[in-house]
């Protein structure tokens, strides 16, 4: 055990020498730290808002990669509007147009088409064939995905986030 030496004064007749425990803070235990040792303490526990922010930048990098589908669209898919769940694929004689199936409204998935309209199921939004808003809710046009096609067998592969 560490003690501070507390003297009385010197007109004191028994020079008596008390000891006082020092505590130390951090550990709640009876010990005394040289200043080194507090500020490498303080060091270490400075970090830890660093190391929570890059634990938490790492979850929601893997839970953004667990959210992400792949979806193979077969070379042969025909012209006009073909539905692979979360994707939608729009096709004609000049160019292919893949979008996220998503409603740019409240989320939910377009999975029909009327007279060359995407309809969303839930609250009737209408979608160009080429995912431009034709009547509302929703506002925005669909979101348009990048894609990559295989030059070999002409498979296309999307990537969507679920
Ligand atoms: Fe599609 Fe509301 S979610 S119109």
């Amino acid at each position: 055990m560490l003690h501070n030496k507390i003297n009385k004064p010197e007109n004191s007749k028994a020079k008596e020498v008390r000891e006082e425990p020092v505590k130390d803070i951090s550990l709640g235990q009876n010990k005394k730290i040289s200043r080194k040792q507090f500020f490498q303490r303080i060091g270490l526990i400075s970090l830890l808002p660093l190391a929570g922010i890059w634990f938490s930048a790492a979850e929601r990098a893997q839970i953004r990669e667990r959210q992400i589908k792949t979806i193979d669209i077969p070379s042969n898919v025909p012209y006009g509007i073909s539905f692979f769940g979360a994707v939608i694929v729009s096709k004609n004689d000049e160019q292919t147009n893949i979008f996220s199936a998503k409603c740019t409204h409240l989320g939910c998935i377009i999975n029909k088409s009327e007279d060359g309209a995407l309809v969303c199921p839930c609250h009737g939004s209408r979608f160009s064939a080429n995912g431009k808003v034709i009547k509302g809710p929703a506002d925005k046009s669909l979101e348009k995905l990048p894609y990559k096609t295989n030059p070999r067998t002409g498979e296309i592969t999307v990537e969507v986030l679920v």
